[in-house]
């Protein structure tokens, strides 16, 4: 049979029978929302080249966290950005340091809300790398020591999943064996399998204070021209016991996501990175976009490319435009 028999368009026919047969639909369930924070108290600034995200003193930050999490999104991702930097970045492992204490405060808060860790240097180093540098180069395995220190530090302050994104490699496995050591077995690895070396984190580096100060992150970020490679790393972080794996950033590598999703059935998620954010914001504040459509659409896209769980800036915006779009 084919046309007119065959009419595809009966399937669009009411909106009731779109939603009966959508393949794809968006829940705040599969949304995380990062947020920065910094030392202080009562500290909301907000960050220009990311509108509608800001930096948050501990206190502020986990009560966006609360908010977040009333509206049905379960998990924050935390980034710190720390009052001062040395070559090794010692702040990131001090129990006082800024991410420790937003994670006390977040659990203090509200001890359901997911919290998760971003596992790295280039906030905490002078350089701006994410790893140790020795003779101008970002040593691998002195640099595990490292991740190792910070994500037990990270996991005594309570901390459900740390989220190892320095691409170095053996981190996993390294990560795995220290917490284990340390008697946290039950917390969790998100590890960012696949990072691209993007410039769709520019706005981010500028927020963070965290952009190198000499080279590119080239020689352990990886080639956008690469595909096969993503299915690799994937690998090898599984083989390391990774309990979730992420593909970073999402819009120009969904291919990406879609190749790891067949590859793992492990959780998957995707970062809908701090440029992607910022270009429908300008895009939008310019009256070219309509910034609720374009969001959801893009989150959508995410979602049917395979991904489980988004972490997006668009979170709470996001979680509120989905809530008033059902019916
Ligand atoms: C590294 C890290 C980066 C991002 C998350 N973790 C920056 C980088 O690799 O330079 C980028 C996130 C974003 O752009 O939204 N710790």
């Amino acid at each position: 049979m084919a046309f007119p028999q065959i009419r595809n368009r009966r399937l669009r026919n009411s909106e009731a029978i779109r939603r009966m047969v959508r393949e794809t639909s968006l829940s705040p369930d599969d949304l995380i929302l990062p947020l920065f924070a910094v030392p202080g108290l009562d500290v909301k600034l907000e960050i220009a080249s990311m509108p509608g995200c800001y930096h948050f003193s501990a206190d502020l930050l986990a009560e966006e966290a609360s908010a977040a999490f009333q509206q049905g999104i379960p998990a924050v991702l935390l980034f710190g950005v720390p009052s001062a930097r040395d070559e090794e970045g010692r702040q990131a492992w001090d129990d006082d340091g800024v991410v420790q204490r937003a994670i006390r405060q977040i659990k203090r808060e509200n001890p359901q809300i997911v919290v998760i860790t971003d596992v790295c240097l280039c906030e905490y180093t002078s350089h701006g790398h994410c790893g140790i540098v020795e003779n101008g180069i970002v040593h691998n395995d002195r640099t595990l020591e490292v991740l190792q220190r910070i994500a037990v530090s990270h996991a005594e302050a309570g901390a459900d999943i740390v989220a190892p994104s320095d691409m170095m490699d053996g981190r996993v496995g390294a990560i795995r064996e220290a917490l284990d050591e340390n008697g946290f077995d039950n917390t969790l690895i998100m590890s960012y399998a696949a990072k691209y070396q993007s410039a769709f984190y520019h706005p981010f580096r500028e927020a963070a204070g965290s952009a190198p100060q000499f080279g590119d992150r080239a020689s352990y970020q990886m080639d956008p021209g690469n595909r096969r490679e993503a299915a690799r790393e994937i690998i090898t972080d599984m083989d390391e016991g990774a309990d979730m794996v992420m593909v970073k950033p999402a819009l120009a590598y969904l291919d990406i996501v879609s190749d790891a999703r067949a590859v793992t059935d492990l959780p998957l998620a995707a970062y809908n990175v701090s440029g992607e954010y910022a270009m429908v914001k300008a895009a939008s504040a310019s009256g070219w976009l309509d910034e609720r459509r374009a969001v959801l659409e893009i989150l959508t896209g995410i979602k049917r490319a395979g991904a489980d769980m988004i972490i997006t800036y668009h979170a709470r915006d996001a979680a509120k435009w989905m809530r008033e779009t059902s019916p």
